[in-house]
């Protein structure tokens, strides 16, 4: 089925998070190492970055590393730092070219400094643009976030910037690596599993959640388009009731 052209593109998700899993899995099934699976992984990245930006999607935030991932073998950690620098690298031409705007959430100064240097060289070349705002998660856990959000309060406070009476929802937005972003309407997770690990657990209370079973470097721009179907076949009631929604 022909999905894109199904899609009523007035109600395309404005920010769609992605979980991309199963670049290892993939790997060992094609009877290569893991890190075959992880190059592979960046054709998607590129194809669903592509597909996105087709359809009018203005945020989407990939999980690209977490805090937890440090704790993989020594090389395998080495391999994904340098595919990474090798790819924002030959890639911050074509961002602009397609007018994709580069932003990171997580912790980067822990990232290496050749690492941390080309991201920030990236996101300085492609501030300008006004299309879509491809969002990479990297050092990042959810906690870890939030911990680093209540310590920056607790200091606004101490510092008498802020009254404890004012500290609310948004304010708490405002604290968090993803201020200027919205909230993503739908989270995606590729690979069969049914978790968040630790992934925009604040952002994500009211965003639809859609698993697939492909690993991620088998998942294209037609599968996301198929994912955005479904999302729009589904009634989006936000603690009402169906009439209230409907009224
Ligand atoms: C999950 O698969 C994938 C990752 C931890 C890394 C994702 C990285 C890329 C796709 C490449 C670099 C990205 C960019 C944005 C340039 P897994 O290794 O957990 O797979 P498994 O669960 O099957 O072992």
């Amino acid at each position: 089925m022909d999905f894109k052209s199904q899609l009523n593109i007035k109600e395309v998700p404005n920010h769609i998070a992605i979980i991309m899993d199963g670049n290892g899995r993939w790997a060992k099934s094609h009877n290569k190492p893991r890190v075959f699976g992880h190059k592979k992984g960046v054709l998607s990245v590129r194809n669903v970055v592509e597909g996105a930006g087709e359809i009018g999607v203005k945020f989407l935030t990939l999980y690209a590393f977490s805090t937890e991932n440090w704790n993989r073998p020594k090389v395998e950690v080495a391999a994904l730092m340098q595919l990474l620098v090798a790819t924002i690298s030959s890639e911050v031409s074509s961002l602009n070219k397609n007018n994709v705007r580069l932003l990171t959430i997580g912790d980067l100064k822990s990232l290496p400094g050749n690492c941390e240097r080309e991201l920030e060289k990236a996101k300085e070349k492609t501030k300008n643009n006004t299309g879509l705002s491809l969002v990479l998660a990297l050092s990042y856990s959810s906690k870890s976030e939030i911990v680093r959000a209540v310590k920056k309060i607790a200091t606004s406070v101490r510092d008498k910037q802020i009254e404890i009476d004012s500290i609310d929802n948004d304010l708490i937005n405002d604290y968090l690596d993803t201020a200027d972003i919205p909230s993503p309407e739908l989270l995606i997770r590729t690979s069969g599993e049914y978790r968040l690990s630790n992934f925009l657990l604040w952002q994500i209370a009211y965003s639809e959640l859609y698993f697939t079973n492909k690993y991620w470097p088998d998942f294209t721009k037609e599968d996301l388009f198929e994912a955005v179907f479904d999302y729009q076949n589904r009634e989006r009631r936000f603690g009402l009731t169906s009439e209230q929604i409907k009224n």
